[in-house]
């Protein structure tokens, strides 16, 4: 965009009024660069709920129908983790400019796979919500990591209570910004654990996993159930490390509560916890700023977000099929189906005795 010119807003449809779909679309509604104009759920009662905090915004139960009408800018859905494909394509027949959908990128290398594929045959520009890293302390981590202050780094590693289908891909996505998106060459993983192969954020109750990447660091991964405490947080779902090890030292996040390092010039520690309403703004903001120019991508763009689904597709595929994988992935699979095929059915072993709350098989 020009100096001087008046920014252009952008219109939006929102479809999915769960916990995130009203994240996002109050997020939108209370920026100066976009118009909310159109939500969406299947559910008419929760539908109108939703329409009743908002002004002026169409509503339908059908998102696919409301977008062809309305024609927003920006298609954003926030559905469960199995709906994906239908709702990319219903954005793209839209002729949104940009769709913005949430983590996971799919649930199985097939359906992820086939939405890059109707993403880059489109040419629609599309993020996916890892927008944890807008947090004060994931942004000093990043800094610091950056600054080069702890060396040449050699290591990230990440850790979570939360099983894989919703901590996972949060993990990878943060590590890998730490290591500049490098690609991965391979990776090879483990898992546990049927409980959660049929929750709807489906997945195994536990999964650990390493990862190669192409600059020579090496990702490490514990996720759901055998994953080490962190103490230093107390809510369960924030228990989360997610750092960075160099020559020099280390620096890493706690998701539920700030950071620490040991660098060059000592022990440093800071504030910071995840807060959605801190991070949507920033999240969004950056989702105009692609749109008013090509040169300024998303940092959470799709390309990035399917580098780690790749990871993680790449751990199932290793603890079902054995050994490492190399990616790019070649083959596409229902990971999920071999899973169930897969896991022995012994129960998961906790790492710490409040998960008993959630993993109950
Ligand atoms: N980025 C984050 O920090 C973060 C945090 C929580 C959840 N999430 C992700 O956001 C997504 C949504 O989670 P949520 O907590 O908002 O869930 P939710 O259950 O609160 O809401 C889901 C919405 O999708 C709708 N829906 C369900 N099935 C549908 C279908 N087949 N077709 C159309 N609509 C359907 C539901 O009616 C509901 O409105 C998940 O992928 C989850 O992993 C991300």
């Amino acid at each position: 965009m020009g100096q001087g010119a008046v920014s252009q807003r952008y219109r939006v449809v929102v479809a999915g009024m769960g916990k995130r779909g009203m994240h996002h679309a109050t997020a939108f509604a209370a920026s100066p660069r976009f118009d909310l104009v159109g939500i969406s759920s299947r559910d008419q009662k929760r539908l109108d709920a939703a329409a009743a905090k908002f002004s002026d915004v169409k509503r339908s139960t059908d998102a696919r129908k409301l977008a062809e009408e309305v024609k927003p800018d920006v298609f954003c859905f926030c559905t469960p983790p199995t709906v994906r494909l239908p709702f990319i394509e219903a954005g793209i027949a839209s002729g949104a400019k940009l769709i913005a959908f949430e983590k996971p990128v799919a649930t199985t290398s097939a359906e992820g796979l086939a939405v890059k594929h109707a993403l880059d045959k489109s040419g629609v520009k599309a993020v996916v919500s890892h927008q944890h890293r807008y947090g004060e302390h994931y942004q000093k981590v990043k800094e610091i990591v950056a600054s080069g202050a702890i060396g040449k780094v050699h290591t990230v590693y990440g850790t979570a209570t939360g099983w894989a289908a919703h901590m996972l891909s949060h993990l990878v996505d943060y590590t890998s910004w730490f290591n500049d998106y490098e690609p991965a060459e391979w990776v090879m993983g483990q898992a546990a654990g049927r409980g959660k192969l049929t929750d709807v954020h489906a997945s195994p109750d536990y999964v650990a996993g390493v990862v190669h990447f192409r600059n020579g660091v090496r990702g490490i991964y514990d996720c759901g159930a055998g994953a080490p405490d962190v103490p230093e947080v107390p809510y369960w779902w924030r228990k989360c490390r997610i750092g960075a090890v160099g020559t020099d030292g280390y620096a890493e996040v706690h998701t539920g509560s700030g950071w620490r390092a040991v660098t060059r010039r000592g022990v440093e520690s800071g504030p910071g916890g995840m807060d959605y309403d801190h991070d949507m703004a920033p999240y969004i903001q950056e989702m105009a700023d692609w749109l008013d120019e090509d040169g300024k991508p998303h940092p959470l763009r799709f390309a990035r977000a399917y580098q780690g689904f790749e990871i993680v597709s790449g751990f199932y595929q290793s603890a079902i099929d054995g050994g490492q994988i190399a990616l790019p992935l070649t083959s596409a699979m229902d990971e999920l189906e071999g899973l169930r095929g897969k896991l022995p059915a012994r129960p998961v072993l906790m790492t710490l005795a409040e998960s008993a709350k959630e993993y109950k098989e």
